[in-house]
């Protein structure tokens, strides 16, 4: 079945995607953050969604996560790979590196965080134990691993609510809680995926050391990001082109 890109900064679109159509959709839930691009690699079809916007101008706080993933959902796909641009919380998760975590921690407030509220919902619990699909996971990772692409493989992922980077002692407090890496979007993202009963799993590509941690010690340098970023997806593309066309 087909697969959904949610790509995040630095990602806005799949220069190997053979575009067929674009698709501005509805939901009952709002608008999602960009037309839906549908496409095919290697004759596989793709859905791709650029998280903010194809110009990039919805922050990690503003984005309508339900309506995204409802979007994708009434396409029929079988599950959503996300790639999203982190901060290195862990040594070993230098600037460039990519990731695929195994865990979450939210610490986002204020977002719209379930599909089961509002009248007539039924009170629903779903099992979070597990927040990325495993199975999924290992697709990714065995997609990089036929690309010769180095991937992390595990590690715990904080969710913070920007738009604002952590402090150093934020991020000393993520590390004591057991986080890894330090993203802005990961959640709701993978808990409305799960409530709609889709795959998920993610690549995370650390931009930058968190703050406090290695040549962001005093400041994260800034200026350096976007050159991180292109390099890094550039090896993200490789690997979604091998997951996705064989
Ligand atoms: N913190 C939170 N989100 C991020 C970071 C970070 O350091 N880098 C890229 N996204």
């Amino acid at each position: 079945m087909t697969l959904a890109v949610i790509g995040g900064s630095g990602l806005s679109r799949l220069a190997s995607l053979e575009i067929t159509k674009r698709k501005v959709v509805r939901t009952p839930y709002g608008e999602p953050s960009g037309a839906l691009t549908f496409g095919a690699i290697r004759g596989k079809g793709l859905v791709f969604l650029a998280r903010h916007g194809y110009g990039h101008t919805v922050a990690p706080h503003e984005v309508n996560y339900r309506a995204n993933l409802w979007a994708l959902k009434e396409e029929n796909i079988s599950g959503v790979v996300s790639v999203a641009s982190v901060g290195g919380i862990r040594r070993d998760v230098t600037p460039g590196t990519l990731l695929v975590p195994d865990q979450i921690i939210d610490y986002t407030w204020g977002r719209c965080a379930t599909f089961f509220e509002g009248e007539g919902a039924p009170v629903t619990h779903i099992d979070f134990t597990e927040p990325y699909t495993q199975s999924l996971r290992l697709r990714i990772l065995v997609a990089a691993r036929a690309c010769a692409e180095k991937v992390l493989d595990g590690g715990t992922y904080a969710a913070t609510q920007g738009p604002r980077l952590e402090s150093a002692a934020e991020i000393n407090r993520l590390e004591r809680d057991g986080a890894d890496i330090v993203g802005m979007t990961g959640m709701p993202e993978a808990a409305l995926a799960r409530e709609l009963g889709l795959e998920y799993a993610a690549i995370a590509v650390s931009a930058n050391f968190a703050a406090g941690r290695g040549d962001s010690a005093h400041a994260i340098p800034m200026e350096r990001i976007e050159a991180v970023l292109e390099e890094a997806m550039g090896r993200v593309r490789r690997i979604i082109e091998k997951l996705v066309g064989g």
